[in-house]
């Protein structure tokens, strides 16, 4: 198994915003939805960490690490997405505008409306979000997840009162039999990716994240420090990351910082979508066998997509001793830093942002990013310990050994 990390400059990225791309990312769209999430009565910004010790070690300006674990009480960030998506779907039936969305008031006209099914197909996370906007809204959801899932993870989404169903399929097969058992039964399927006519739900659950990188840029603000100057972000669908590069080039239009889309290298599709450099997505197939179970998606969400080649500046593919290692890096801090429990989804980013300080082969990508003193980095921990076991596995019986030790002896 190869265990080296690739990137590729992305040839495509351009400084000004593509605002036919991100017009669907738009301020008022964000303050409707951070008012929304803001009502519910679990709500509060998840803690903006900063990590000094470490940002010293690795000889950067400031390493910032956005802890979503505390989302809603959900260990992820994935409800900010379902929740909002569900409220805009239900607000067009009810033709109320997205400003006057509320938990209490959707769960009234759902009520009257009957028993509502939301259908979604998700590696956990996503489904988890459902399944507890659902239950909020008293409605029901049914969850499909791929081949493997992790039981904790099924367990989390039936403790919320939604069917789980493991099916024998990848991620990305997952998503083709909810959509069609959804048509069948007529559910509303509520997707973190999009295909030709399916386009709105996806787009409002994108909407629904700018609330993490809202928080986010106003928390920095509060620490007086400057916006970033690079942001780090996972992908699987690449809806998280056209999100979050979205919402950065229209809110920093003349400030972007330069953004790393950071995939597991089992299902790189929009970092092979970059290599191939003529703006057209590529797909992987097969098992997608990686730890980074959220990050387990072999097909790019054509509107994340259609935002990332235009912006982000460079595409990484990462094997899984690189979450691992970032598991252990966060878990494990320097004296004087804070804390923070990291899913092999979540760690990615500081994984590869270690490996980047120490392993001589990445010296071009260090370069490329001109990583110094003046450097302030972003990152966004999606997760948190999403698998116990797993994370015990590897934070504590030391699966899934770094090479970088090898390498710099
Ligand atoms: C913890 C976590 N991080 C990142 C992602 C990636 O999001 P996307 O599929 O939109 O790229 C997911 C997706 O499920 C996830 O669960």
């Amino acid at each position: 198994m190869d265990d080296t990390i690739k990137w590729v400059a992305n040839n495509l990225a351009r400084p000004a915003t593509d605002t036919a791309a991100t017009a669907f990312l738009g301020s008022q769209d964000l303050a409707a939805a951070r008012r929304f999430h803001a009502s519910f009565p679990e709500y509060a910004p998840t803690p903006l960490r900063s990590l000094e010790r470490l940002a010293a070690r690795l000889g950067i300006g400031g390493l910032y690490i956005k802890d979503e674990a505390h989302r809603f009480g959900l260990n992820a960030f994935k409800a900010l997405g379902g929740s909002w998506a569900i409220a805009r779907h239900l607000g067009r039936q009810l033709a109320l505008a997205p400003g006057e969305l509320s938990p209490g008031r959707l769960a009234a006209a759902a009520a009257a409306a009957g028993p509502l099914t939301f259908a979604t197909a998700t590696d956990g996370n996503h489904g988890r979000g459902v399944a507890w906007t659902a239950r909020r809204l008293g409605c029901r959801a049914v969850v499909y997840l791929p081949k493997g899932a992790a039981r904790h993870r099924v367990d989390a989404i039936r403790a919320e009162g939604a069917e789980a169903i493991v099916t024998p399929l990848n991620y990305d097969d997952a998503v083709r039999l909810a959509a069609d058992d959804a048509r069948r039964h007529g559910w509303t399927l509520v997707q973190d990716t999009a295909w030709e006519g399916y386009q709105d739900i996806p787009a409002w659950i994108m909407q629904g994240y700018g609330t993490m990188v809202a928080e986010a840029l106003d928390q920095l603000r509060a620490l007086g420090a400057p916006p970033p100057t690079h942001v780090f972000v996972q992908a699987g669908v690449g809806a998280l990351a056209g999100a979050v590069q979205g919402y950065l080039a229209n809110l920093l239009p003349d400030a972007r910082p330069h953004t790393v889309v950071v995939e597991a290298a089992q299902a790189d599709c929009l970092y092979r979508s970059a290599l191939a450099g003529d703006g057209r997505p590529r797909s992987v197939g097969g098992d997608l066998d990686t730890v980074m179970a959220g990050l387990a998606c072999g097909e790019p969400n054509p509107l994340g997509w259609n935002i990332l080649r235009s912006h982000s500046e460079t595409f990484a593919s990462c094997p899984d001793w690189v979450a691992a290692l970032g598991m252990r890096l966060l878990g494990a801090p320097l004296a004087g830093d804070p804390r923070i429990i990291s899913g092999e989804s979540g760690a990615v980013t500081a994984g590869l942002l270690l490996a980047l300080v120490r392993d001589g082969s990445l010296g071009g990508l260090r370069r490329h990013l001109g990583l110094g003193a003046g450097s302030r980095i972003l990152l966004f921990s999606t997760e948190g310990d999403t698998d116990p076991d797993s994370y015990r596995r590897i934070v504590w019986d030391g699966q899934l050994a770094s090479p970088l030790a090898r390498l710099e002896a």
